[in-house]
């Protein structure tokens, strides 16, 4: 059923990509050999499925609760703006990797940026979201609200953890299989460049 469980465990999906994103950025930024073409699965993933159903999601909630007077405009406004920057951002990365991936001498330091920025930019988006709106959604949100909103939004079959896992993420899948356990990504910013580490 949809609910706000469903949106967290989104973001914890989402993160664990983010994890092996970062990973991969940050080999390419020291210079090494990094999985160029992991990380172009992950921003397919991120934007084929997550920019279509999880985020639409959250706009179709957020609007319901701003109708109702119990979210700001502005804070919906924003929410709404990021969603959109997210799946620009998340179109433009993608495209920087399959340049990278036709081109080996595409410059790898502005990729590892691209992607490291993105990450950073997606996380602090998804903390942005479980610290001003999903306890709101949990707390004003009705079963039958959801239900309409369910109804509302197209869900899509889910390429990567669903029951109809396509084949060609499966070396995402084996990758993300390979990391357990470490399941909590922390984001530390020492010198103001965010980055992120793994529990
Ligand atoms: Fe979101
Ligand atoms: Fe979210």
């Amino acid at each position: 059923m949809l609910d706000v469980t469903q949106l967290r465990q989104g973001h914890h999906q989402m993160r664990r990509l983010l994890g092996i994103l970062a990973r991969e950025a940050a080999t390419l930024r020291q210079g090494a050999d990094a999985d160029l073409a992991l990380m172009a699965d992950v921003l397919r993933y991120l934007t084929e499925y997550p920019d279509r159903y999880h985020h639409p999601v959250e706009d179709l909630a957020l609007w319901r609760l701003a109708e109702r007077g119990s979210l700001p405009r502005s804070a919906a406004e924003e929410l709404d703006f990021e969603h959109r920057a997210v799946r620009h951002h998340g179109g433009q990365v993608l495209q920087l990797l399959e340049r990278g991936l036709a081109d080996a001498l595409a410059p790898r330091a502005w990729i590892a940026m691209a992607a490291e920025q993105y990450a950073a930019a997606l996380n602090a988006h998804m903390t942005h979201e479980e610290r001003d709106l999903l306890p709101l959604l949990e707390e004003a949100l009705s079963p039958a609200d959801w239900e309409e909103i369910a109804r509302a939004s197209a869900r899509p079959a889910d390429p990567l953890f669903g029951e109809r896992a396509e084949s060609r993420f499966g070396r995402l899948r084996a990758s993300i299989a390979e990391r357990r356990p470490a399941v909590r990504a922390r984001w530390r910013s020492a010198d103001g460049s965010a980055s992120l580490s793994e529990e």
